[in-house]
């Protein structure tokens, strides 16, 4: 693979707050620590997870463009939270822009934010690394990071319970994705 950890940190970080740089760098060790655990290509798990929210502060309308104009991007993005774009427009971005190709990379940075049907070993990695990166202080997160020391399947099934609860409980919608990977999962 052509592109590394630190060309992947260094090319993100000029478009990220500090905070989100930092949060970066612990998704990508903790990324690289279930890799080893659960039998993953470390190296993908670490540039997935460096570039994973590469787009998080790119302009809505931007992304939005984004999703009416690229066909394999889901229409329906647009009636949910745009909290949840950055994801899969950031995927296509990085293809554009740096000839991210790889299709596993591409779908980890794609999903990680609302987990998929039939997610692969790559996607729940990147998916629970940023879900329990040791900056993460939500309620439930401890749990999950029990779980994850010994059952990935389980630790992403509870990530995305918790997720489905929370903004059930917030009268949020729910992208139907995240109802996708928690059925598949459980
Ligand atoms: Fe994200
Ligand atoms: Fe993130």
């Amino acid at each position: 693979m052509e592109i590394t950890r630190e060309k992947a940190l260094d090319y993100v970080r000029p478009f990220l707050k500090t905070r989100r740089y930092e949060h970066t760098v612990r998704v990508t060790d903790q990324a690289v620590d279930l890799a080893q655990r659960f039998g993953a290509d470390t190296e993908k798990a670490e540039v997935a997870s460096a570039l994973h929210d590469y787009a998080k502060y790119k302009p809505l309308d931007l992304m939005k463009r984004w999703i009416e104009t690229d066909r394999r991007l889901s229409k329906d993005l647009l009636d949910y939270h745009h909290e949840l774009w950055h994801g899969p427009v950031g995927a296509y971005m990085l293809e554009q822009e740096i000839g991210l190709a790889d299709p596993e990379i591409l779908s980890a940075i794609s999903s990680h934010t609302t987990g998929k049907k039939h997610m692969s070993l790559l996607d729940k990695i990147v998916f629970l690394a940023d879900y329990i990166e040791p900056g993460r202080d939500f309620p439930g997160v401890d749990e999950v990071r029990e779980i994850a020391e010994t059952n990935l399947d389980g630790a992403c099934a509870l990530a995305l319970k918790n997720t489905i609860v929370f903004l059930v409980s917030k009268e949020r919608t729910v992208y139907p994705d995240t109802f996708h990977a928690y059925n598949d999962l459980i």
